[in-house]
């Protein structure tokens, strides 16, 4: 990290081997950096204070529930939950300052990182008092995330990584070969919001093919199952596996400065958007003091 850079004002914290370098630090509990022999393969700030500044969640872990909740409520148990809401009457990626702005406490071992958060009843407007962990770890050419936590009441939890790929270096996000195990994907209104039904991938959203990606996405596919994707570009393939029953794609059409559109496509392996108020879809009920855990794994390979 340069000097200056602002850093020092949070806990960094790094994991490396033969193949992979994997820098974060304990706000957000967050990615800066994850390099491949040597080349940079995520989007990151050279400032820390940028991931503060700016609403893109750069790396970050996000929670109690990724992605888009329509009118900020939900009822669990015959009570209605009244969340914060930060995009117009809609609660986005956890509320204003969710699990992305927090400090989170890390513990560094030689083989992982592990991150803990304690979340508060009625935190966001969650209930319940929520202890999360996200442990990173490396193993050859790949990386591995767990998502645990416990709460000690009826809840909800969806987590997800904001990871933000850019194998090529180039800022070109678009241009990048994509894959993804989905014959369905969640159909949503003008808002992001799903309609309830789930389409057929048909057409511009038929990746069951390796295929550049093209133009914009902010979507959610339905994963076939545990082999959720391939990215490829420029002489690198990540595979991503997960146990998330969906893969939001998100090419950042609207990255802030420093990057600029479509300079990394974020890759969220997840539950569903606005899983809290659909019954069809795979339930992010968490019962009080059943343990929550989900995994994602990103495994790197050279293709030249
Ligand atoms: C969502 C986008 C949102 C972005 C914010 C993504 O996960 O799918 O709709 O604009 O996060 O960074």
């Amino acid at each position: 990290m340069q000097n200056g850079s602002g850093f020092e004002k949070y806990r960094c914290y790094r994991l490396e081997n033969d193949c992979l370098q994997l820098s974060t630090m304990d706000l957000g509990a967050t990615v800066t950096s994850l390099r491949f022999h040597g080349r940079e393969m995520v989007l990151g700030y050279a400032r820390a204070e940028t991931y503060r500044e700016r609403d893109a969640y750069l790396g970050a872990v996000i929670g109690r529930c990724a992605n888009r909740i329509a009118g900020a409520s939900f009822s669990l148990g015959g009570e209605i939950f009244r969340l914060s809401a930060n995009e117009g009457s809609k609660q986005l990626h956890g509320g204003p300052e969710a699990f992305d702005r927090r400090v989170w406490t890390g513990e560094a071992t030689n083989q992982q990182l592990r991150f803990f958060l304690s979340s508060p009843d009625g935190d966001n407007g969650y209930p319940g008092n929520l202890q999360a962990a996200v442990t990173y770890r490396l193993d050859g050419a790949c990386l591995r995330m767990d998502f645990e936590a416990i709460c000690d009441r009826d809840t909800v939890y969806a987590p997800t990584s904001h990871l933000y790929f850019d194998l090529s270096g180039r800022g070109r996000a678009l241009e990048a070969s994509l894959q993804i195990q989905a014959d369905r994907y969640v159909e949503v209104d003008e808002e992001l919001l799903p309609t309830g039904r789930l389409l057929p991938t048909r057409g511009r959203y038929d990746f069951r093919r390796l295929r550049p990606i093209g133009e914009d996405y902010d979507h959610c596919f339905v994963l076939d199952g545990q082999d959720c994707c391939r990215l490829e570009d420029s002489g690198v393939a990540l595979e991503i596996r997960t146990d998330f029953p969906g893969v939001q794609i998100y090419t950042g059409r609207f990255l802030p400065p420093p990057h600029h559109a479509n300079s990394g496509v974020a890759i969220e392996p997840c539950f569903f958007p606005d899983s809290p108020n659909q019954p069809g879809f795979p339930s992010v009920l968490l019962p009080k003091e059943r343990r929550f855990h989900r995994w994602i794994e990103y495994h790197f390979r050279k293709t030249q």
